[in-house]
């Protein structure tokens, strides 16, 4: 595996690739972490981020905190932050839903985070991104359902964006990458 992982397949003329890596490796403008809505850290990729990226992320998202979201980061919603010391120069954050915690709008929040991420990236001028397979984890969320939520909604708003050239979709372990290239929803390669 190379610094930045082994990449799997591609999707949408090669505008998305599926990689076996580390998220924190990714040198993209923009990595996506799944956060939870205090924004102040935690384990997983949140912790792993915090952790290559160093104190400047948690500084700017206190920041964010006291200036933006005092309650915290909604769950669906996305701010940006530098990258620190990351390979990446920005880092979005974003708070997946906790499984079942919203009933049947599970979906309709994990769909906002990949949107309103993507919508993030848009609006700051940035051409590629990379993204963890968000909520899959700690969070609880089946890693197939969100591999059909997350491709559907990447492929949607691709196609009415011409500005983000490079969508990664990082995985940490293999089998949640093979998970994600059975059940992604990806229009089919022409
Ligand atoms: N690179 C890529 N993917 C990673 C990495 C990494 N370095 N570390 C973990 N992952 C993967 C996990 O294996 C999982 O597939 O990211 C996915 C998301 O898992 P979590 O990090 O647990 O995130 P989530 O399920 O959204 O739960 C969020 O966990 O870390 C806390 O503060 C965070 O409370 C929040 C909750």
């Amino acid at each position: 595996m190379n610094i930045e992982g082994d990449r799997l397949e591609t999707f949408l003329a090669g505008r998305v690739t599926v990689v076996h890596g580390d998220l924190t490796r990714q040198s993209v403008d923009a990595i996506v972490n799944a956060a939870n809505s205090s924004l102040l850290g935690g384990g997983g990729v949140d912790g792993a981020i915090h952790h290559a990226g160093g104190p400047e992320i948690l500084a700017a998202c206190r920041e964010i905190r006291r200036t933006q979201y005092p309650q915290g980061l909604p769950t669906g919603e996305a701010v940006i932050t530098t990258g620190g010391q990351l390979p990446a120069r920005f880092v979005i954050h974003t708070v997946g839903p906790v499984k079942g915690a919203h009933g049947e709008e599970d979906p309709v929040y994990l769909a906002s985070c990949y949107r309103r991420s993507l919508e993030v990236a848009r609006e700051n001028g940035l051409r590629s991104i990379a993204f963890p397979a968000i909520s899959t984890g700690i969070f609880g969320y089946p890693r197939e359902e969100a591999a059909v939520v997350a491709s559907r909604t990447i492929a949607e708003f691709l196609a009415s964006d011409g500005t983000i050239t490079e969508v990664r979709l990082v995985f940490f372990s293999r089998s949640d990458a093979e998970a994600f290239l059975q059940n992604q929803v990806f229009p089919a390669q022409g």
